[in-house]
């Protein structure tokens, strides 16, 4: 795995701000800028089935936003969520345009045609409208990203500001490298729904510097979780993007369960933990096994 990385800083007046993108602007501010084609668009109309039944206006593109071109001239595939719609949520339209990308892409590279897949992760997990099917198409693209990384990296970028939860943190936590911003969070459930379902005094979810300072992406970086904190900047998401994708498929994170154990055994005796003492201790144990995650 990667070794943790800063990006150094452009200058405020310098960036354009990738976060502010839509998937569709974000996806196309990656490749390069000759060649590119969308698959599946919004003319398809390959619409969610189920959400007008349940009164809610349907999407032409169903919140993803799949192209193809080339990443530094080399063949390359972007799945890209919309969290302006429905929170990114998965329900099964979107998360089947996903899948079939991944597994296209797989089928490429098992002929020895190597395309690099990007995904641009901001998502509240499982559609809710449509749970069973999201559950289910969520398993699949969780397969398609572990095969896939056997035969090159697959990138990660998690920009916010809706950030990256449920099964789809789970598909973060497979990909060969995470990219992620200071507006960003990761985490398995969103702060709402721990403060619904273990109380006020487990999280408060309108604290916003509490909730950040727990899973946003600067302590994602510092704990291991993530491997590259950048800013909001397309020009620097797109380098980072461009250096994880570019180098040879390393071994991934959840592949390292050994190391992992290792560390939640150190922290499990601890009941004082805070942020700031969940960083420092997390780094003893990497220190102590040379491990750089
Ligand atoms: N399914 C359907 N809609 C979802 C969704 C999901 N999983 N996650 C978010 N949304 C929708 C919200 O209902 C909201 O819709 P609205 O604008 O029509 O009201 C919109 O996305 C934005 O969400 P909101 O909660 O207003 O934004 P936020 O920035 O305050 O919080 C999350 C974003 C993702 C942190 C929060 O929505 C959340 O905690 N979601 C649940 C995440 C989770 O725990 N998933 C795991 C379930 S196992």
């Amino acid at each position: 795995m990667n070794a943790t990385q800063t990006a150094p800083q452009p200058s405020v007046l310098a960036r354009q701000s990738f976060i502010e993108m839509s998937a569709r602007e974000r996806a196309r501010s990656l490749l390069d800028p000759e060649g590119q084609r969308e698959l599946l668009g919004p003319f398809d109309g390959m619409q969610s089935p189920w959400l007008p039944r349940q009164g809610i206006v349907p999407q032409s593109d169903d919140g993803v936003v799949v192209l193809r071109g080339r990443l530094d001239a080399r063949e390359a595939v972007i799945a890209a969520l919309e969290g302006r719609f429905q929170g990114g949520s998965i329900g099964e339209v979107c998360g089947a345009k996903i899948c079939a990308a991944l597994e296209l892409a797989l089928r490429d590279c098992e002929a020895g045609r190597p395309v690099l897949p990007v995904l641009l992760l901001e998502t509240g997990g499982v559609r809710l409208q449509e749970a069973n099917l999201g559950l289910a198409v969520i398993a699949e693209i969780q397969s398609a990203v572990v095969a896939l990384r056997r035969h090159v990296p697959v990138v990660a970028v998690i920009a916010g500001m809706v950030g990256c939860f449920g099964g789809m943190s789970l598909v973060a936590g497979l990909c060969s490298h995470i990219v992620i911003t200071r507006q960003a969070r990761l985490g398995m459930n969103g702060p709402e729904v721990i403060e619904q379902e273990a109380g006020v005094e487990e999280l408060d979810a309108a604290d916003r510097r509490l909730v950040w300072s727990l899973i946003g992406g600067e302590q994602r970086v510092a704990t291991g979780l993530a491997d590259a904190l950048v800013e909001d900047d397309a020009a620097q998401v797109r380098e980072q993007v461009r250096g994880f994708a570019l180098q040879a498929p390393a071994a991934a994170r959840s592949t390292r369960v050994a190391a992992w154990r290792a560390r939640i055994d150190a922290l499990a005796a601890r009941e004082d933990l805070g942020p700031g003492e969940l960083r420092a201790a997390w780094k003893a144990p990497r220190q102590a096994q040379g491990d750089k995650a």
